[in-house]
């Protein structure tokens, strides 16, 4: 995609406002009325589990148009071996500028880097419409579950190299700097340092929800 002139660098301070800024205008009143991706990516960055190296925006005539982060994430196996795998996200793109293959390109150029880096596997709970272009495969298909063989058909499993999973049960456990988003007046005072925004219904809200209450049963 030649079209369009923009460079994908690593964040840095003086991007923090900004890049927290696009994650309110992308993802408000998307799955829930108002966000709180925000309020998570200006706590995530100071997670033990953060990986800076992989915290990549997308910068066009100046401006700051999409964003990508990753964390550190395991899956264990029956037996109790480990292997460390990332959790990607948030990935967002401002709302006037998605779907024109910024955030394919944000994904690939990340996807190489966490090749190199020597991670194999990269897992996220998402809209599939969004994922499955990228290669990305349910969780089913290669037999990565919740404690209780819970198979959401919001998780979905991407593999950087071919053989990274051999088809065995692997439980996954997410990093948990999402907690933070569960203290509502945290998420509210935050929201209050950015220019007022309505909190409203929209159909999207409803296919989250519907996405993120599934599981695939067989
Ligand atoms: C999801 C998001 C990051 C995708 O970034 P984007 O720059 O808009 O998407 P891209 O143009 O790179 O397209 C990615 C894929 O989306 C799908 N897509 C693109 N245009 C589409 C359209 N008009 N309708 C439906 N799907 C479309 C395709 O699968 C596409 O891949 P392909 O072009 O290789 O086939 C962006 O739309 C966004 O920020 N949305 C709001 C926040 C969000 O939902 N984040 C993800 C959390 S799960």
């Amino acid at each position: 995609m030649n079209k369009y002139d923009y460079i994908i660098r690593l964040e840095n301070e003086k991007d923090y406002r900004e890049v927290e800024n696009l994650a309110r205008e992308a993802f408000w009143n998307l799955s829930v009325p108002g966000c709180t991706e925000h309020y998570f990516i200006h706590m995530m960055r100071d997670h033990e589990d953060f990986i800076p190296e992989l915290d990549y925006v997308l910068e066009m005539d100046g401006k700051i148009v999409g964003c990508v982060m990753y964390c550190k994430g395991k899956l264990v196996d029956e037996q109790g071996n480990t292997k460390e795998i990332l959790t990607m996200g948030p990935l967002c793109v401002l709302p006037e500028y998605q779907r024109k293959g910024f955030g394919k390109a944000l994904l690939e150029h990340t996807f190489a880097l966490a090749e190199k880096m020597g991670y194999d596997t990269v897992i996220n709970f998402g809209n599939p419409d969004n994922y499955v272009a990228r290669g990305y495969k349910s969780c089913k298909k290669y037999n990565v579950c919740f404690e209780g063989d819970i198979f959401p058909a919001a998780l979905l499993v991407k593999v950087l190299k071919e053989d990274a999973l051999d088809g065995r049960k692997w439980f996954y456990h997410q990093c948990d700097a999402d907690k933070c988003c569960e203290d509502e007046e945290a998420v509210e005072r935050f929201d209050a340092e950015f220019p007022p925004k309505e909190k409203a219904w929209q159909p999207s809200q409803e296919e989250f929800y519907i996405h993120s209450h599934s599981a695939i049963t067989w």
